[in-house]
């Protein structure tokens, strides 16, 4: 079967009162039109054209920035998600409604023009639709050999869907807008879900649809009464749930969409021997994995491509970003690591700072108010104080003292540190790139060092140190009076 997926966004999304385009409202650490995208993406169609209206720049932008940046190495692989497949965009200049955004797809050039075979229609703001889903729905529209189907779902609050209509046999009719429903009619809770199988025949059906004067639009809902009419073969398959298929149209539904798949995303990781202590407090991104027997204390963000393995620890307040955090690793409260791999049983942590392009090696320690950048650190090395360590490669059984800085900018250009294995760098120790210090060598604390240090060798550059007696004294006469301890009852 050929399948194209058209995904209809384009909508003003007045209801959610906010300049951001609907669509681009984050559910997570994803747009909900990504989310879409990847489940979409699932079903690996030939193509997904997108719907977009004329702030077509800033979706496009938004979409082409996720999914996250490519998974650096290290990794154990572990990313469910699939390849994206090949996305274009068609643009509605006015959102005539969602009979007319079809139509552009329809009819543009990089959209459906002279496809044959399966489309898959789906809202922009239903984010938590499931690949899975998505597979049954089409299996069951090809079995049934329908010109074009749909998924309704039972809504416990129906108001804002379109209410399935179905004749004496169970049928389905038509389906009605809220707006242009009877009494009685709003009285059903079997709703559209905005998901439908159209065969490519049946697309012909789309210029058929009447403006609908009171809403100024055209509805794609109408499609059905119409194919119904002329003896085309249609049917509605009432699998959904109503928090998969809840589509977004106001920030209070957004934030139930997002609580919806944070306890999706919890539940999963339970189930798999995850250890939460408030899985309500914790966001996990879908294309996260974690190993078992991991414990995630409360105020826990996991984001993007992240791998945590086996046995972790991860403590309060923590952000995790693109990240592969190996087995037994600890990561102490209020820290933050992006785009890095942190090897078995290192401890980072707490306050501690790890920027993109860093690998800690395993059982090393990363302590308060420690910030790594672009850095390698071998395996034992311990940078455990207030310290910055920037485009450095740093060896194996490194001391690393506190308030060492890597200066690697020169105010034009970056430049690298290198310390090689077991070397001890005193604490306060400035070293201006591009310097190596070699094996075993010692910088004694408060140095700054300019030159490369040999290895086993000791390095101090400091102010050679002036004591001069009884200089204290002197002031302590001089200043005396000033600081005369006053006797209790004085006045
Ligand atoms: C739509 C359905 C409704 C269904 C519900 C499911 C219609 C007329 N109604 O209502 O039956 O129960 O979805 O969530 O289709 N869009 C465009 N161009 C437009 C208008 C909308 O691309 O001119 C896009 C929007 O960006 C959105 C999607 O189509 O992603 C649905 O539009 P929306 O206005 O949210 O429709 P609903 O009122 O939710
Ligand atoms: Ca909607």
């Amino acid at each position: 079967m050929k399948l194209a997926v058209v995904i209809l966004a384009a909508g003003r999304g007045e209801r959610m009162n906010s300049p951001l385009p609907k669509v681009l409202h984050g559910i997570f650490d994803k747009p909900m039109l990504q989310c879409v995208i990847d489940s979409a993406s699932g079903l690996k169609p030939s193509k997904i054209v997108i719907v977009v209206g004329k702030n077509y720049g800033e979706i496009k932008d938004a979409i082409n920035k996720s999914p996250h940046p490519p998974f650096i190495k290290g990794g154990r692989g572990g990313i469910t998600k699939g390849k994206q497949s090949s996305l274009s965009f068609v643009i509605q200049e006015k959102p005539n409604g969602t009979g007319d955004a079809l139509v552009r797809a329809k009819s543009a050039l990089g959209g459906l023009k002279d496809f044959i075979g399966t489309i898959l229609v789906l809202n922009g703001d239903v984010p938590l639709i499931t690949s899975e889903t998505l597979k049954k729905f089409l299996s069951l529209h090809l079995r049934g050999k329908n010109d074009i189907s749909l998924i309704s779902f039972a809504a416990a609050n129906p108001a804002s869907y379109g209410r399935i209509l179905r004749d004496r046999n169970s049928r389905i009719n038509s389906i009605v807008e809220d707006k242009d429903a009877t009494e009685a009619q709003r009285k059903i809770n079997e709703v559209n879900s905005g998901v439908y199988a159209i065969k490519s025949g049946a697309l012909a059906l789309l210029k058929e649809i009447p403006l609908n004067i009171a809403k100024g639009e055209y509805y794609l809902t109408d499609i059905i009464g119409i194919a119904g009419n002329k003896g085309y073969k249609i049917n509605a398959y009432c699998i959904g749930s109503e928090d998969e298929m809840m589509g977004v149209n106001t920030i209070p539904e957004l934030m139930k969409a997002r609580k919806i798949f944070r306890e999706r995303l919890a539940d999963a990781w339970i189930k798999k021997g995850v250890i939460f202590f408030d899985h309500d407090s914790v966001f996990i991104s879908d294309s996260v994995v974690i190993g078992n027997n991991t414990t995630i204390y409360p105020d826990v963000c996991l984001e993007g491509r992240t791998e945590i393995g086996r046995g972790c620890t991860i403590y309060p307040n923590v952000r995790i970003v693109d990240s592969v955090i190996k087995d037994g690793v600890v990561v102490k409260d209020s820290t933050v690591i992006e785009g890095s791999v942190i090897r078995a049983k290192a401890v980072v942590g707490p306050f501690a700072h790890i920027r993109p392009g860093c690998d800690i090696g395993s059982e090393a320690k990363i302590g308060n108010f420690v910030e790594v950048k672009k850095s390698v650190l071998g395996g034992g090395t311990k940078a455990s104080h207030l310290s910055y360590l920037g485009n450095a490669s740093i060896g194996k059984g490194v001391n690393i003292g506190a308030g060492t800085i890597t200066c690697n900018y020169d105010g034009k250009k970056k430049s690298r540190t290198t310390i090689e294995d077991g070397a001890f760098i005193g604490s306060d120790t400035q070293l201006i790139a591009p310097v190596r210090v070699g094996r075993g060598a010692y910088i004694g604390a408060g140095s700054t060092i300019t030159k490369c240090v040999p290895a086993m060798s000791l390095s101090v550059s400091r102010v050679e140190q002036k004591n001069i007696e009884g200089w204290a004294r002197k002031k302590f006469k001089i200043q005396s009076s000033k600081f005369k301890v006053k006797k209790k009852g004085n006045k």
